[in-house]
């Protein structure tokens, strides 16, 4: 069996420690493994599948250097500019965990359950969509697919996980009664409408990326959509509430039936026994879980869903991996 060369660039963060754990769990046939950072990490050391692996620090050979055929990268936007086309130039294929390369033409941005096709155009860069975007168009394609989707309104209760290890620590402390390090208001307690910067038409850089990435995924730039993104004291998994409108009508029942048969889509809703999707339940967890699935009456075809899941797992790290995956499955790499 063919094995790869593998490595992870910024594996000391958030979502780097979780490629980690994702890695030694969906068993990649690996060769050689590293794991890369910057200079402030560089010398410690990792446990990956009951080996220490040294951090070392990022520069323009490290790829070169050690024949790596699929980088798994997050380490911010600034590090994946820089060293990504290094990375492809060398005969990598980069799967990339920032926002930096997602709307650039030339990238396709990818979902496995949803456009795994994609792929196939790469010219050495894959993007990862935004964590709040995975999950909500796992959800949709089957919908888009079975009555086609006219508007989508999405309103999102976003993990403090997502900012990295910066926003753990805040919730944290703000528990305690602490300042906010990281976020522009404390946390604890509060629910905060501002994720990442705000630009000139009053939304959030947040807000546009889950309208843009949604369009691109599921390759339909006629769909409208809006959306306010909001950051609450959670320490993991987001939690989204989507409102959906299609053109063509349906039947409550075989709507459900569409999601159920959907993949990496799992329906919790049985309001009765007071079960629906909560964030403590899809933490560690890699499928999408939907519910509060209820007609929105206000419309002639319209839908409300409650849409929950990791964003470090599903949202991030796992999907990142599923991309290696297809990519081996499908002998890609030449
Ligand atoms: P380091 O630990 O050396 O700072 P998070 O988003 O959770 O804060 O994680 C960011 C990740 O990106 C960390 O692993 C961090 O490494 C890494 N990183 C940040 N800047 C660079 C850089 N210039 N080169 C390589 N890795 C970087």
């Amino acid at each position: 069996m063919k094995r790869y060369n593998i490595a992870v660039v910024g594996a000391t963060g958030m979502v780097g420690r979780t490629f980690l754990k994702v890695l030694e769990e969906r068993k990649l046939p690996i060769n050689n493994f590293y794991v890369f950072a910057s200079a402030r990490s560089a010398g410690s050391t990792l446990k990956f599948d009951g080996k220490e692996y040294t951090v070392l620090e990022l520069n323009e050979n490290s790829f070169k250097d050690h024949k790596i055929d699929i980088a798994l990268f997050s380490a911010g936007g600034g590090t994946s500019l820089k060293y990504s086309p290094i990375a492809a130039e060398s005969g990598a294929i980069v799967i990339d965990n920032s926002s930096a390369w997602r709307m650039d033409p030339a990238v396709p941005l990818v979902v496995p359950e949803v456009n795994p096709e994609d792929i196939l155009k790469h010219r050495g860069i894959i993007a990862n969509p935004n964590c709040s975007t995975i999950q909500a168009v796992v959800a949709l394609k089957p919908l888009h697919e079975a009555y086609q989707i006219k508007r989508i309104v999405y309103t999102t209760f976003q993990a403090v996980s997502g900012a990295g290890m910066g926003g753990y620590t805040d919730l944290e402390a703000g528990l305690r009664g602490e300042a906010p390090k990281k976020f522009p208001h404390p946390i604890a307690g509060n629910c905060i409408p501002h994720i990442d910067y705000f630009m000139d038409n009053g939304y959030t850089k947040e807000e546009i990326k889950m309208i843009e990435e949604t369009r691109k995924i599921l390759h339909d730039q006629s769909l409208k959509i809006t959306a306010t993104t909001v950051r609450v004291p959670v320490f993991n998994s987001h939690s989204e509430s989507i409102n959906v409108e299609f053109y063509n009508t349906f039947e409550l029942k075989n709507l459900i039936d569409t999601l159920k048969n959907g993949e990496g889509v799992v329906i919790e809703d049985d309001v009765a026994k007071e079960i629906y999707p909560l964030a403590l339940n899809a933490a560690d967890k890699d499928e999408v879980f939907v519910g509060r699935i209820r007609r929105d009456e206000s419309v002639d075809s319209g839908v409300n869903l409650w849409v929950v899941a990791d964003n470090i797992r599903k949202g991030a790290a796992t999907n990142a991996v599923q991309i290696a995956e297809w990519i081996i499955a499908n002998d890609v790499i030449k």
